[in-house]
């Protein structure tokens, strides 16, 4: 079990990882003393793989438990979701000390965040990822939130959690499609702060792949300790530093929202977004053709979409602008120097993005 410290000012906490852990969280949360009454904000799929650990270590160190299930898929982390689980847990919240264990993927993991943060101004809660994507990205750094019918992510919070416990054993039920989602946003650590650390994985896909315990404690390890230090200098993403976990994002999520949100999964829409990310600075002349190359290479190899596919050139770019990261009309890319070094440019011209598009097609 490895433990890394999150030392924010007000609200730090740590990230523990290991394999086979999710019995041991109930010892752990013993010594937080957030609470007595725990409450899973949980899927059925993952309940049901995995739920029995988790809940048995919590009852043997004397918590009561709740669980509350949620449908699988994006369409949970809606206002009405969350606030039926809101008075769910204000009927339940009598003589109680509750606090909230989000045990899924990012959409659990964000839609509970949100209860939390929500509920009674906030409650305690804890996060359990249960992806790979979860455990790298969307489970560190307190962004917690639903979306509204006009895009998503558009009402939450900055809600740091308690702890977060990554257990990479409860990776090997998950859908291979889900690997791959993960490890979109493990190439992105490596291009935005890590040139050996790419090297690693461009060696170590296929072990990825195959859900080698060994290489993905590494890699879940690695990527949260890069993710960690960008949130530690700049937590609320007010400082411009934050801003390079977008590497591939602003083309991504509009490639995402343009499929409707089912053509693509997230870390699908950020592979084509990492091509034109990566196409735009090499026609900046800011990195060489062959580090582009390489990233286009190791997201080809580990299975990653290749083609932007039945998706308008012009419905990229009314989703982007739509984004909630443009600055005052203008554009802002993550552009690559080199791998393992990025920088924001505002401005780029539209001929430029549309060239590199059809890099794409
Ligand atoms: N808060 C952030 O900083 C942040 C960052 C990135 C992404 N996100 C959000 O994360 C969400 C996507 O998260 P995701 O990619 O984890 O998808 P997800 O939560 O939808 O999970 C994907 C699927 O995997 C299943 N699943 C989860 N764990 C499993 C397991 N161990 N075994 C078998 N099946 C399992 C789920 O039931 C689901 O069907 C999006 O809503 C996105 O906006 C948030
Ligand atoms: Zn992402």
């Amino acid at each position: 079990m490895q433990s890394i410290a999150v030392p924010l000012k007000t609200n730090a906490h740590k990230i523990v990882i290991g394999h086979n852990i999710l019995a041991q969280l109930g010892a752990k949360l013993k010594t937080l003393k957030i609470g007595k009454d725990a409450i899973i904000i949980t899927n059925p799929a993952i309940n049901k793989y995995h739920g029995k650990a988790l809940i048995a270590g919590l009852k043997r160190s004397g918590f009561s438990v709740k669980v509350c299930e949620v449908p699988p898929g994006e369409r949970s982390k809606s206002a009405k979701r969350a606030f039926r689980l809101i008075e769910e847990i204000a009927c339940y919240d009598c003589l109680k000390e509750v606090f909230i264990i989000a045990f899924g993927g990012g959409v659990v993991g964000d839609l509970a965040g949100y209860v939390a943060a929500v509920y009674k101004r906030g409650i305690p809660y804890v996060q359990v990822p249960t992806t790979l994507l979860a455990q790298v990205d969307s489970a560190i750094g307190g962004k917690v939130g639903i979306d509204l019918a006009v895009g998503k992510n558009l009402a939450g919070a900055f809600y740091q959690p308690k702890i977060i416990w990554s257990d990479v054993s409860v990776l090997s039920t998950l859908p291979k499609r889900q690997i791959r989602n993960g490890l979109a946003e493990i190439v992105k650590y490596g291009i935005i702060a890590d040139q050996k650390f790419f090297k690693y994985v461009e060696q170590n896909y296929q072990k990825l792949l195959k859900c080698d315990l060994k290489v993905l404690t590494y890699v879940v390890s690695r990527s949260s300790r890069i993710k960690k230090d960008v949130v530690v200098s700049d937590e609320k993403d007010t400082k411009g530093i934050r801003a390079i976990l977008n590497f591939g994002h602003t083309i991504g999520h509009a490639i995402e929202a343009a499929g409707k949100y089912n053509q693509y999964h997230h870390g699908e829409s950020i592979a084509l977004g990492m091509r034109v990310a990566a196409d735009i600075s090499r026609q900046k002349k800011l990195c060489k053709a062959g580090d582009v190359a390489a990233v286009n290479d190791l997201l080809a190899n580990i299975g990653l979409p290749e083609r932007i596919q039945k998706i308008k050139t012009s419905a990229i770019f009314s989703h982007m602008k739509h984004d909630k990261k443009f600055l005052s009309g203008k554009n802002r890319f993550v552009l690559m120097q080199k791998i393992g070094k990025v920088k924001v440019l505002e401005g780029i011209q539209p001929a430029v993005i549309k060239k590199a598009i059809r890099s794409c097609r």
